[in-house]
């Protein structure tokens, strides 16, 4: 049998899928559908210093290949996840991420030396597709900001790896990528969601109360096998940083592909809304692709794209 195992820092998964932030709740939900304990790992919504309610209804919608989102951030706040939720994401059986949203420096600071009193955590992510509410800056789109806030969590960050969660919505991913590794990023997960809307021509008004919201799905999985090749090639091959790719994976062509751009590890997101089990043919399927290939490891497959030159 292939070794599935990969390694995101001193963490190592033994197998390369994932959940996606927001999208498995804090995993019992999805128990009576993913015998999670199959998974590499599994990734927690957005925990914030203190609760919060999230955006009115309608907070999604279906779109074109995919859907829109503006949840809000809805979570218990950093205490009650702590008491109520976390033991029992630990119970699962894969590596546990925690991810971070804030709305400045000392937000996520805060959060994450909160989460680093807790026993067998695998890491943290940090959600930096928010407002800086000093300067209205968002974090992951700006790579002075993004290095700063990186480099102030470092610290507090001692006992797991620390993900830093790129936002697509930039001009140079790369930029945003390196100022994460900069600050001391040990990973990067690639990519959040990308900024859409939509109108109900009928009403003539945003269908999302908060306007606009972010796409994922099947829709943006080109744009996230391009930005990960990308950052793969130019930044973090060299560099020695691992990639957890995400957008649109919904099946293990889709993983293979991503890890074929450069991920060492793929996150299902969206797909889980119609297929909970997902995750579970992901990695059944990496498997025989390997067995297929007279592969010994699926480590051999990581950035093992050909690319055409002229
Ligand atoms: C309903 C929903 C909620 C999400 N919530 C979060 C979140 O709380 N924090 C975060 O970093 N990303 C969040 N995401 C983004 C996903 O983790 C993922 O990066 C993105 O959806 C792309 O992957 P996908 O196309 O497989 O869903 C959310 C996505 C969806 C669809």
């Amino acid at each position: 049998m292939p070794d599935l195992s990969v390694q995101i820092g001193r963490v190592r998964l033994k197998n390369p899928v994932m959940t996606a932030s927001g999208t498995c709740g804090f995993g019992r939900e999805y128990a009576p559908y993913l015998d999670m304990s199959m998974l590499g790992g599994f990734t927690t919504k957005s925990v914030t210093l203190r609760p919060r309610k999230g955006n009115p209804p309608q907070r999604i919608v279906e779109t074109p290949g995919g859907m829109l989102n503006a949840i809000g951030l809805a979570n218990v706040g950093i205490d009650e996840f702590m008491k109520s939720k976390l033991p029992d994401c630990q119970t699962l059986g894969p590596a546990v991420f925690v991810n971070v949203a804030g709305e400045s420096i000392e937000d996520y600071v805060e959060v994450c030396r909160i989460l680093d009193t807790a026993d067998g955590l695998a890491g943290v992510e940090l959600n930096v597709s928010c407002p800086n509410v000093k300067d209205g800056l968002t974090f992951g789109t700006d790579a002075v900001l993004l290095k700063e806030l990186v480099a102030a969590v470092r610290p507090v960050v001692k006992r797991g790896v620390l993900l830093v969660k790129l936002s697509p919505n930039v001009t140079d991913i790369c930029s945003t990528a390196r100022a994460a590794i900069a600050g001391g990023a040990d990973a990067l997960s690639m990519i959040n969601t990308f900024l859409g809307m939509k109108i109900d021509i009928r009403t003539q008004r945003p269908v999302l109360a908060n306007m606009t919201g972010g796409v994922s799905g099947p829709a943006i999985k080109p744009m996230a096998v391009q930005m990960i090749h990308r950052v793969y090639r130019d930044v973090t091959r060299a560099a020695g940083v691992p990639i957890i790719g995400m957008g649109g994976v919904r099946c293990w062509q889709d993983a293979v592909e991503f890890m074929l751009a450069g991920a060492t590890a793929v996150a299902v997101g969206t797909a889980l809304f119609a297929h909970p089990d997902a995750p579970m043919g992901i990695v059944r399927g990496i498997e025989d692709y390997l067995i297929q290939r007279g592969l010994g490891s699926v480590n051999e497959i990581i950035g093992a794209v050909h690319e055409v030159r002229d």
